[in-house]
């Protein structure tokens, strides 16, 4: 079996998953993997690295499918025995003029952005090697100041989602509990945002510091994971607004991903895009 390091990226095809792959395939150690719902998608990204000398490896990973992130992660257990670094990128976001309803974008949100993220991680974290690094890209959105629906049932969210004692079946119970108020009308009276994409980087932000605690406990040595907002960036999914190029979102995102052996901090940490420390619970810095 293969020995070499192994770095995932999910979403790597376009936007700032792919400027992660760029910088992952330049600065880490080992096999880069480019990971894409769409094959096509993911060997024409793949293609464009490789005319920059780069040498990505390619494997179809659709976060929202559980036979895909099975089948990824029987393939990395078949030919490395494990992975070094994690990076879920991969996420979607309902356009302000989008149509569907709002029930309906919660279900669709929730289901890829959190319980797909939730779902890669316990199909890879049992690969994990020790000294693996995990990055979430969440989003300032993510922030938990951005639970602000009606008081004090928003107060009462956030007390929940930031209690060191929250687990992953409480999580999972708050974020089913906000895609049914969104299909019944009463998400803002319960507390919740009017914004499907908010709760569910919040869902990834809070499920982050779970994890972490989850690793402090780990037989295996030295398992890192944090999150970040990589910044107000030009891709798709912001329409081209962000001022920011793919590439300086990726900073935060791969800098986490090559943490060195060892490092004391950050370690289940909420990073800016400048890849400074922020506090997740009190007041969030200013935009961008
Ligand atoms: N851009 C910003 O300003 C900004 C700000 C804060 C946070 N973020 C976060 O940064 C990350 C990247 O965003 P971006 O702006 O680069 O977005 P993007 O350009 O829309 O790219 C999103 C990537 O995720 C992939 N994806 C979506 N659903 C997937 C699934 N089910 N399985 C696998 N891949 C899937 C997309 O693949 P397809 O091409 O197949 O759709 C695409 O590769 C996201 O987590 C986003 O929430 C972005």
């Amino acid at each position: 079996m293969a020995t070499q390091r192994i770095a995932v990226v999910t979403g790597g095809n376009k936007g700032i998953g792919f400027a992660i792959v760029k910088e992952l395939c330049a600065k880490f150690e080992g096999r880069v993997y480019l990971t894409a719902r769409d094959e096509g998608r993911g060997a024409t990204a793949v293609q464009e690295l490789k005319k920059l000398g780069l040498s990505p490896h390619f494997h179809q990973l659709d976060i929202d499918n559980q036979d895909s992130i099975n089948k990824f992660a029987a393939y990395i257990k078949n030919t490395y025995g494990g992975l070094d670094v994690l990076v879920n990128n991969a996420a979607i976001a309902y356009k302000r003029a989008a149509t569907e309803p709002f029930g309906e974008q919660a279900e669709n949100t929730i289901r890829v952005n959190y319980f797909g993220t939730l779902a890669v991680c316990h199909a890879l974290f049992p690969l994990l090697r020790p000294h693996a690094r995990v990055c979430h890209v969440s989003s300032s959105c993510g922030h938990l100041s951005e639970i602000c629906g009606d008081e004090p049932a928003a107060a009462q969210l956030r007390a929940k989602l930031s209690a060191d004692t929250l687990t992953e079946d409480q999580l999972a119970d708050l974020m089913n509990q906000f895609v049914e108020a969104a299909k019944d009308g009463t998400f803002r009276q319960k507390g919740w945002p009017g914004s499907t994409y908010v709760v569910s980087k919040v869902g990834v932000s809070a499920l982050t510091r779970i994890q972490h605690r989850a690793f402090l406990s780990d037989p295996r040595e030295d398992l890192v994971i944090n999150n970040c907002h990589p910044g107000y960036v030009d891709t798709d999914m912001t329409s081209h607004k962000g001022p920011m190029s793919i590439e300086q979102g990726a900073v935060c995102p791969a800098y986490l991903a090559l943490l060195p052996p060892n490092i004391s901090e950050p370690r289940g940490a909420y990073l800016w895009h400048d890849k400074s420390v922020v506090d997740w619970t009190n007041k969030k810095p200013a935009p961008v």
